[in-house]
């Protein structure tokens, strides 16, 4: 994670007692059980939301920094030069932005909640690039519109709305930015709304950059599967408090979507699975362009491509630049 970023939850947490902040994520996790959307905030003070940010806000920025790492690569020579971050709460895809492409732009935090965006506020006061950061209260729903920009960010948001205001959120991105990217939970129902949210991005003229390497409908059949990511995540002295247990880390899993209206590159092909590594081969399941999904088998006569497919990891890019296969793959 981002030095800066942990530092400064770190800080956060040591102002907490501990009993406090467990019992503040034992309420959260509690409500995130709970129905959702929500008809008001669930982080409705600093002890709510000092948790969230200390206790998930490491989890979002890891993946969403992923999904902006695969977008990024998908349009090389681009830079935003302002960001919308919509549901923003404490700004963990404000510090992801900002870590994808570092350096000052014009940054807006919109969210319903005040004690998300104050503490949200609070913590970027320690990362340069946020510090003109405008941080405003703004509901979701069928009255927003955004100020034109370059990018909307919505991470773990969607799955707080009801379908009306989902659809709303969507347009009103689609009608201000140039490129959107959408990260949720990766559940089959965080994918399920990703999958929404990229038929709408696609109907409005907007091409699939990433994690698709085309913009058909997905492959996968309803039901059957669904497509997401992992991300490694540094878990915090608070985490192993809650949780329980002695791993250093854990992966969040992300579904997402990026989606752009300029000229983009997708990957030919991506990994969607984790690869399963035998002896002398490796088994890849790709997307690929044409819009299927294919597994495919690379094996030492394969040369480098063998030595790039042992490298691979779930979600990267296939094949990577500058791999050469030694022999036609099965
Ligand atoms: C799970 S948090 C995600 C926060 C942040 N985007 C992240 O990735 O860490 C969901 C956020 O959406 C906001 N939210 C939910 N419904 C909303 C609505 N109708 N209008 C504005 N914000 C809303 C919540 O206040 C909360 O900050």
């Amino acid at each position: 994670m981002n030095d800066i970023l942990r530092s400064a939850l770190a800080e956060l947490l040591a102002g907490l007692p501990p009993k406090q902040a467990a019992g503040a994520v034992e309420r959260l996790i509690a409500n995130y059980r709970g129905e959702t959307p929500t008809t008001a905030p669930i982080l409705r003070d600093r002890a709510d939301v000092a948790a969230y940010a200390a206790y998930r806000m490491p989890a979002t920025f890891e993946a969403v920094r992923s999904a902006l790492e695969a977008f990024a690569e998908a349009v090389p020579d681009w830079t935003p030069g302002s960001h919308v971050d919509v549901g923003g709460g404490t700004g963990a895809a404000t510090w992801a932005v900002t870590a994808t492409w570092p350096g000052e732009r014009s940054v807006t935090v919109l969210d319903w909640a005040e004690p998300a965006l104050a503490l949200g506020r609070e913590i970027a006061a320690a990362n340069p690039a946020l510090r003109d950061a405008r941080w405003q209260r703004a509901r979701i729903g069928s009255a927003l519109t955004l100020d034109s920009t370059d990018l909307v960010t919505v991470s773990y948001v969607l799955n707080e709305l009801a379908e009306a205001d989902r659809a709303a959120l969507v347009d009103a991105a689609a009608a201000a930015a140039q490129t959107v990217v959408i990260v949720e939970a990766g559940t089959p129902a965080g994918y399920a709304r990703v999958i929404e949210a990229r038929d709408r991005l696609i109907r409005a003229g907007f091409r699939v950059a990433a994690p698709c390497p085309h913009s058909a409908a997905c492959p996968i059949v309803p039901g059957t599967d669904w497509c997401h990511f992992s991300a490694r995540v540094s878990r915090s002295s608070l985490h192993r408090q809650v949780k329980g247990g002695s791993l250093a880390y854990e992966d969040e899993k992300f579904s997402y979507v990026a989606a752009t209206r300029l000229p983009a590159e997708p990957a030919p092909a991506r990994v969607v699975r984790r690869p399963q590594i035998r002896k002398g081969q490796v088994l890849l399941d790709l997307c690929e362009a044409e819009g299927q999904l294919r597994r495919t088998t690379v094996t030492k006569r394969h040369g480098d491509l063998y030595k790039a497919a042992r490298d691979a990891d779930w979600g990267d890019a296939w094949p990577p630049d500058g791999a050469e296969s030694g022999g036609p793959v099965s």
